[in-house]
């Protein structure tokens, strides 16, 4: 296999982002991602093992990916996570090892999960209020949350981000109250628009709070921002971050529906069934598992990502309307 070539798409993206979903299920029920009671998840026979995982990700390595993300569902419910983490800490050129988590489960393992070699944590924090917490979330667990953003930054983690969704009518009143917290316990805060999916009840259709609403909030009170020139390690990082004037901290909106940034997507996605995924937008997915669970060689599997990236659309899956639609949900695709 040759490593000179890189994932390179149609139009000339390079593809060195591989995003992994290890469980679809999680122990929340975040109105904006599932619905309330039953949701049907994956049997654990169709989770790909952990041996099959790393064997995906050295070969996509070999073809010039060089960042995983781990994400779920929640990754941390899925047992033995911090194994999965060692093996693939392990893995020669992988140059940058990231999970993103809803924070419940992070106190009691984010030592261990540094110690494996996880490098970066994405935690997900919507509201600072408990009653708000319990009702976008469906369970009241905002102070294990907490306690898992201080165990983390203990445990030695450094560049924490927070993530926050926005959402019209819903994010308005905690973006102050997020924005002061991160400055003051040093995190980078992200607000993403909200996606809208297609599986919610139209009755709990939700709409996006744009970026710039989020930033005539943000402006409103902490006077004029200073958009920050992306650094060399974030040309792909879809978020546009701002500076304050006043004082340390900066703060980042990542805008994929009032400002899509298909333009410089990196990105490849691993279902936790084992299906490769080159956009969250589209449906057409590469039967990996089958592969995995088959005699062929590494060479069969190459292949496979590389038709999966030569196939990608130049934005939105291929999707024409104004403000197209997710699918899947989070916590199937992984966020
Ligand atoms: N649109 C945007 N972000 C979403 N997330 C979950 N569902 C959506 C959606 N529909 C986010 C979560 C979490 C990350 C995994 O994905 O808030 O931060
Ligand atoms: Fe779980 Fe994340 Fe979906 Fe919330 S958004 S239910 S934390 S997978």
């Amino acid at each position: 296999m040759s490593t000179s070539t890189g994932l390179i798409d149609r139009w000339g993206r390079r593809h060195t982002e591989l995003r992994i979903s290890v469980t679809d299920r999680c122990n929340l029920r975040c109105t904006y991602c599932m619905r309330a009671l039953p949701v049907k998840f994956l049997p654990h026979s169709e989770l790909l093992t952990f041996e099959e995982i790393l064997r995906f990700v050295k070969v996509a390595v070999q073809l010039g990916v060089s960042h995983v993300r781990l994400t779920g569902g929640e990754p941390l419910v899925r047992r033995g996570i911090v194994d999965l983490v060692a093996m693939l800490a392990q893995v020669r050129g992988l140059d940058d090892l990231a999970m993103t988590t809803n924070g419940t489960l992070l106190a009691p393992v984010a030592g261990r999960l540094k110690a494996a070699g996880l490098h970066r944590l994405n935690i997900s924090l919507d509201t600072l209020e408990p009653q708000k917490y319990c009702s976008l979330s469906r369970r009241d667990l905002l102070a294990q949350v907490i306690a898992g953003i201080r165990a983390a930054q203990e445990a030695g983690f450094e560049k924490i981000k927070l993530n926050a969704l926005a959402i019209r009518g819903q994010t308005e009143p905690d973006i102050i109250p997020l924005t002061e917290f991160a400055r003051e316990a040093g995190l980078e805060l992200r607000f993403i628009e909200y996606m809208p999916l297609v599986d919610l009840p139209s009755e709990e259709a939700l709409q996006p709070l744009p970026a710039a609403e989020i930033l005539r909030i943000l402006e409103s009170h902490f006077g004029e921002l200073e958009p920050e020139a992306p650094g060399h390690d974030q040309e792909h990082a879809p978020a546009r971050v701002f500076r304050f004037r006043n004082g340390p901290g900066q703060i980042g909106i990542i805008p994929p529906m009032s400002d899509p940034f298909c333009d410089r997507c990196n990105r490849l996605r691993l279902t936790a069934d084992g299906a490769l995924r080159n956009c969250l937008f589209s449906n057409v997915s590469w039967d990996i598992k089958k592969l995995l669970r088959s005699e062929g060689p590494d060479e069969r599997i190459a292949e496979e990502i590389r038709q999966a990236v030569l196939a990608k659309s130049w934005a939105r899956g291929g999707e024409t309307e104004k403000l197209p639609i997710l699918p899947a949900p989070m916590h199937k695709v992984g966020g």
